[in-house]
């Protein structure tokens, strides 16, 4: 029987620093509403000429994760790459990193799960190792969220919460019983798929006839976020997910060494930590110096933890998203 384990771990974020006073600068917004409401101080944006592009910044984060795992591009038999701010409509961002990485003809798959796309991919990666498919994955996590934030106080709400970044994990086959991903659970709810949004440019939004029909102030082309009804539903989400995983390994809280939640305020965290009792050392926060990352900030948060010693050889690590679709999941790791 085969388990998959995480052999290499990566992240990149532009040099670019955003502050909340930056932000201020731009729209009706101060430093003290961000930070008491999200705990964000500062985030990355990409800047304009700095090469970097969501597919760009996935092939640096991914650099880094396969030479921590000691493997050439050359092992890698898939390719998982989940955004939800891909570089092109169409083709996804896993084929752009094949090329930029010089891959062989290996099959590349994008998730659009955006904040649940790591957890997502860390499951795909999971089942396609644990049937003896594939020995080696690659999954990256990589968002450039400057490129589409409306950056007027109309979209304070959203833009003052989402950075940029990437983040990796190189997956690989183990015959090391009750060591890896012990499970995963996903979820999702399409009855709110609206409430964290962003409809176009899309099918639905034909380009010529927004341009042509609409004012300006009706162009769909910049995110929507509920974000009081998100944040109701996330701490739930949060919380049942993270048991489901528990329960399913005849775990309890007490055995967690490490929780990753999915970056989204610190405050979602912060309830989290509160509902399963667990103390600073068990949670890794890193929004406050990048803000929301989405897919990205799991894999960016995980990689952190890991450099900084957090996570240790026999460790319990949880994994947990929530976000937009609605789509939820956690991933129970033994490291
Ligand atoms: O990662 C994906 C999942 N996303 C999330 O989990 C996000 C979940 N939601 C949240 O984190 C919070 O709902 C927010 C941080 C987005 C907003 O915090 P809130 O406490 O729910 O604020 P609100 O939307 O209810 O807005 C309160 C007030 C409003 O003014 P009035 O109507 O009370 O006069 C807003 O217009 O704050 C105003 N406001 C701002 N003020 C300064 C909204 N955005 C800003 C801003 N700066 N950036």
């Amino acid at each position: 029987m085969y388990t998959s384990r995480i052999s290499g771990l990566g992240y990149y974020v532009p040099e670019n620093i955003v502050t909340n006073d930056d932000l201020s600068k731009k729209m009706d917004t101060n430093d003290e509403w961000i930070q008491e409401r999200t705990g964000i101080q500062q985030r990355r944006h990409i800047k304009k000429g700095d090469g970097n592009s969501t597919s760009v910044m996935g092939v640096k984060a991914a650099k880094i994760a396969l030479e921590r795992a000691k493997l050439t591009t050359d092992a890698i038999d898939l390719i998982i790459f989940a955004t939800l701010s891909p570089d092109m409509y169409f083709p996804g961002g896993g084929v752009q990193v094949q090329e930029m990485m010089n891959m062989r003809t290996i099959p590349a798959l994008d998730i659009r799960n955006q904040c649940s796309g790591f957890v997502y991919a860390i499951s795909v990666a999971d089942q396609f190792i644990k049937t003896g498919m594939y020995k080696n994955v690659l999954v990256i996590g990589s968002e450039n969220h400057s490129g589409g934030l409306d950056m007027t106080t109309r979209g304070r709400g959203v833009s003052v919460i989402f950075g940029d970044g990437a983040g990796a994990a190189v997956m690989t086959r183990s015959e090391r019983d009750g060591f890896g991903v012990l499970s995963t659970h996903l979820h999702s709810e399409g009855a709110h798929a609206k409430e964290l949004s962003l409809e176009g440019p899309s099918t639905a939004h034909w380009v010529p006839e927004i341009i042509a029909e609409n004012p300006q102030e009706n162009i769909p082309y910049y995110p929507y976020m509920n974000g009081q009804f998100v944040f109701k539903n996330a701490v739930v989400r949060f919380s049942e997910v993270i048991n489901e995983g528990l329960q399913a390994n005849n775990l309890t809280a007490a055995d967690i060494n490490m929780l990753i939640p999915h970056q989204a305020n610190l405050r979602i965290s912060q309830f989290v930590q509160k509902q399963f009792k667990l103390s600073d050392d068990q949670v890794f926060n890193n929004i406050q110096k990048y803000g929301n990352t989405t897919a990205a900030s799991i894999p960016i948060a995980l990689t952190e933890a890991w450099e900084e010693g957090k996570i240790k050889e026999g460790d319990l690590v949880v994994l947990a998203a929530f976000g937009s679709g609605f789509t939820w999941g956690s991933a129970i790791i033994k490291w």
